[in-house]
């Protein structure tokens, strides 16, 4: 599973240097995509129950899975980018908020919470502990910061199909769960939104917005429990 996480943890850095005010959402997507190639590597997402885009792109009130179009990005602007990848028939699936030029300091503060919050939860990743250990943290940390945790959505197991079992809440009560096993590999994946947390699925089937129409991040990384510190295995720099 290193490979594929490789893949996708070069992609996700690369991002940085691609996602500027004037791009369009679509021209975003053709540069992941030709990565993802150039690496060895094919898009986790492309055809999957029909999702017609190789990653997806999310700006400001689109919480998860934003379809690439002709949309343009400007500045101040939230952009989530969610990167999956197959290769040598294992997955990885990481994702993670750009902010482009000078953003708010509330919405800096939203960024910096949700990216907090997935390292909480992936803290608690760790042998002998249980499933919603992990989701309590994030909904701790989350809310403490006077943000809220999107209920839709759900983090999940990963290997060799990109979504397997367990499915991963971002809330719950600590203590509770299946047990954590070291070998387990997981897509931990907080999506978090500055207003409601309830949100709504667009016509087009795929794209979540938040209801309030205020702006929503997503930062995600698959890891696996060890006997020691849980491995990111989407680590980027
Ligand atoms: N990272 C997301 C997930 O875990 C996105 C996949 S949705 C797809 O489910 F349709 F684009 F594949
Ligand atoms: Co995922």
């Amino acid at each position: 599973m290193s490979q594929p996480c490789r893949v996708v943890a070069d992609v996700l850095a690369s991002l940085t240097e691609v996602v500027r005010a004037g791009i369009t959402t679509k021209e975003i997507e053709a540069f992941a995509d030709d990565r993802i190639r150039t690496l060895g590597g094919k898009s986790a997402f492309k055809g999957y129950r029909g999702y017609p885009g190789s990653i997806c792109v999310s700006v400001n009130e689109q919480v998860v899975h934003g379809i690439p179009s002709g949309r343009r990005i400007s500045e101040g602007d939230l952009v989530s980018v969610d990167v999956g990848v197959l290769m040598n028939g294992f997955y990885g699936d990481a994702a993670r908020t750009l902010p482009v030029g000078i953003v708010s300091e509330d919405d800096a503060r939203l960024l910096r919470a949700t990216e907090e919050a997935l390292y909480k939860g992936i803290e608690q990743a760790v042998e002998g502990n249980r499933l919603y250990d992990i989701s309590h943290a994030i909904q701790q940390h989350v809310e403490n910061n006077g943000f809220s945790v999107v209920r839709m959505f759900v983090g999940h197991g990963i290997g060799r199909e990109m979504h397997e079992e367990p499915q991963i809440p971002n809330y719950g009560a600590p203590g509770q769960g299946p047990r954590l096993r070291k070998g387990m590999t997981l897509a931990i994946e907080p999506m978090v939104n500055a207003g409601t947390y309830e949100v709504k699925v667009l016509a087009d089937k795929w794209t979540a917005v938040t209801l309030d129409g205020r702006k929503s991040a997503h930062f995600e990384h698959t890891i696996c429990i060890t006997e020691d510190l849980p491995r990111i295995l989407t680590k980027y720099n």
